[in-house]
């Protein structure tokens, strides 16, 4: 299958940067096969990005992958991905559930973080690091937690706001979170991928400018489509200015440890 939907402006002059992929194959429950993540990869660029990170689940008792194993398929999709000539950066990151074996790591700075490849030596890389809470209980003492990371040089990134059920309505709370933490909304929940709760939690954060940056949260080949329309409703809805923002501009600054800008 290869995708049909494209947004308007040609890709080849796009240079967005997805913060948030699972596009290594055999790692958790996202890419299957190295066909399955050639083909998201291609998805992926013909929509305009020219940087991925694959972020891997690590979560206890179902993904944990280890860091030699992500290391290993990282080079092998990175030497696919120059087989098949296709211009795009592939970046290594971790999507870290809020559990103990993160709180572990987190006490001595050593969370998987975004980095630029497996040639980087053992330890982070960029401050920035992708984290996801349970989506009914959010972590007690939430901002004090990630004020403290702050504290310490790292930039905390929220990965999909809008699945977690305490924040539905919140808006005084998710300015407090947004202002520690950089907020990335999946694309695909703008046009109802995840279901009605979670695409009204989605356009809310962008509409009211109370995200930093969007991501595809890629899974699977047949999720390119609900992506593909999620940056088609930016796109219609808030200008091409505001998805260069979202999809170039603030991740790259995420990435660099930066928490950007909100609008207005
Ligand atoms: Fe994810």
């Amino acid at each position: 299958m290869f995708l049909t939907i494209r947004i308007s402006t040609r890709f080849d002059t796009l240079d967005y940067v997805d913060l948030h992929s699972h596009v290594l194959w055999g790692l958790d429950d996202g890419a299957r096969t190295p066909k399955d993540a050639l083909e998201m990869l291609q998805i992926l660029r013909s929509l305009g990005f020219r940087t991925v990170y694959a972020t891997p689940h690590q979560k206890q008792g179902e993904f944990l992958p280890a860091a030699p194993d992500i290391a290993a398929r990282h080079a092998d999709v990175t030497r696919r991905l120059q087989e098949a000539g296709l211009d795009l950066d592939l970046h290594l990151g971790a999507e870290n559930f809020w559990d103990e074996v993160f709180l572990e790591r987190a006490q001595c700075d050593q969370q998987p973080s975004y980095r630029k490849g497996p040639e980087v030596p053992s330890g982070r890389d960029t401050p920035a690091f992708l984290l996801e809470f349970p989506v009914m209980q959010l972590p007690p003492r939430l901002i004090e937690q990630l004020f403290a990371f702050r504290l310490r040089g790292r930039l905390p990134v929220l990965a999909h706001p809008e699945r977690y059920v305490p924040l539905w309505g919140q808006r005084a709370r998710l300015e407090q979170i947004a202002r520690t933490a950089a907020l990335v909304v999946d694309l695909a929940a703008l046009e109802g991928a995840h279901g009605p709760e979670r695409a009204r939690a989605a356009r809310y954060l962008v509409q009211e400018g109370l995200c930093h940056a969007v991501a595809s949260d890629l899974h699977q080949v047949a999720d390119a489509r609900p992506v593909a329309a999620g940056m088609a409703w930016i796109k219609k809805r808030l200008g091409p200015a505001r998805l260069q923002a979202l999809l170039a501009d603030a991740p790259r600054q995420i990435v660099a440890g930066q928490l950007p800008d909100l609008p207005g």
